[in-house]
């Protein structure tokens, strides 16, 4: 059975013509990969191991999309005393979903010990107006990652994912600056735009947490050296330091760490860390300069500053 679902999702990996990040049946492969091969290889069955039970994540990585929110979680499952629900649960932003319940949420969550932390990641919750108050009335004391990086950046990695995903479903794709600028000015309108006003969808969280409930990784240095970003959410989570450099090596080919762990080395799917376009720098400086005022009321809204544009 864990052969063929491997070989299944090899075939789909490699096929250029798979949908990558929203096929339906990739995602399931995805997540029965994911099982089989998680740290703990009890999660592959569905009989329950003695001594853990499926636990309501006590964090949540709630975003950005196209923050490294994936790199954030598969790191950190390195730690012993963490599991990661597989797949993106969508509980608190889909209200088909929400309305499921919350036993049907944790059915969704991995066997955990007692000393175990589990984390569930939906990078669609940070720019949802429901998922504040929802997360706050499941438990008011959660402690939230939030992963961001350049607003830019992360604008333009947007539309790399969703030029991809067109690409593989035979649907036209447009080039970046058509979209971005329409009729000569920026198009604020542009879905990637807004989620990447960061000042503006911190404010619904901090209507329903404390500042110090939400940590905030560093997307940018988290590319760069994952360790030091690890340590710091091992800390905020007071969880021993168990996260070391052997846990990670740079790979050339991808140009990213990828992640060793049980003597097994990784590197996170190819939709993460796809080459971008380059960007006409005209254009570059209108997202820039539209950006700058929403990171400056940003950065004194949590009291720290990125080196952002
Ligand atoms: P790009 O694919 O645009 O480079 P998310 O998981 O939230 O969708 O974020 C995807 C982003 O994670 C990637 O965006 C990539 O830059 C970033 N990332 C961070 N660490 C990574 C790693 N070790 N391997 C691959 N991508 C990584």
């Amino acid at each position: 059975m864990a052969f063929l679902l491997v070989s299944a999702y090899l075939l789909l990996t490699r096929s250029h013509s798979a949908p990558v990040e929203n096929g339906a049946l990739m995602e399931t492969l995805k997540s029965q990969v994911l099982l089989l091969s998680n740290k703990s290889e009890h999660y592959s069955t569905q009989v329950r191991p003695p001594g853990t039970s499926r636990r309501i994540p006590q964090t949540i990585i709630i975003g950005v999309r196209k923050g490294g929110t994936r790199a954030l979680l598969e790191m950190l499952d390195v730690h012993p005393n963490i599991v990661v629900a597989a797949t993106e649960v969508h509980f608190f932003d889909w209200d088909e979903n929400y309305v499921k319940g919350i036993e049907w949420y944790r059915s969704l969550m991995p066997f955990s010990y007692e000393n175990q932390i589990t984390i569930e990641k939906t990078p669609g919750y940070f720019t949802s107006p429901q998922a504040p108050e929802r997360i706050h009335d499941m438990n008011s004391s959660i402690k939230l990652l939030l992963i961001l990086r350049d607003p830019t950046e992360r604008v333009i990695s947007d539309y790399t994912q969703v030029y991809y995903n067109r690409l593989e479903s035979h649907k036209p794709v447009q080039l970046f600056e058509d979209i971005v600028i329409k009729n000569g000015a920026l198009n604020t309108k542009y879905k990637a735009i807004q989620r990447s006003l960061y000042d503006i969808h911190m404010e619904r969280w901090l209507k329903h947490f404390h500042l110090d409930q939400i940590h905030i990784v560093d997307g940018n240095t988290l590319i760069k050296d994952p360790l030091p970003e690890l340590q710091k959410v091992e800390r905020f989570l007071n969880l021993p330091s168990r996260i070391m450099s052997s846990n990670f090596y740079f790979n050339q080919t991808k140009g990213f760490y990828c992640i060793r762990s049980d003597g097994r080395e990784r590197c996170l799917h190819e939709s993460k860390g796809r080459p971008h376009p380059i960007v006409n720098s005209t254009v570059l400086e209108q997202l820039y300069s539209y950006f700058r005022e929403h990171n400056a009321k940003f950065y004194r809204m949590i009291k720290h500053s990125f080196d952002w544009h």
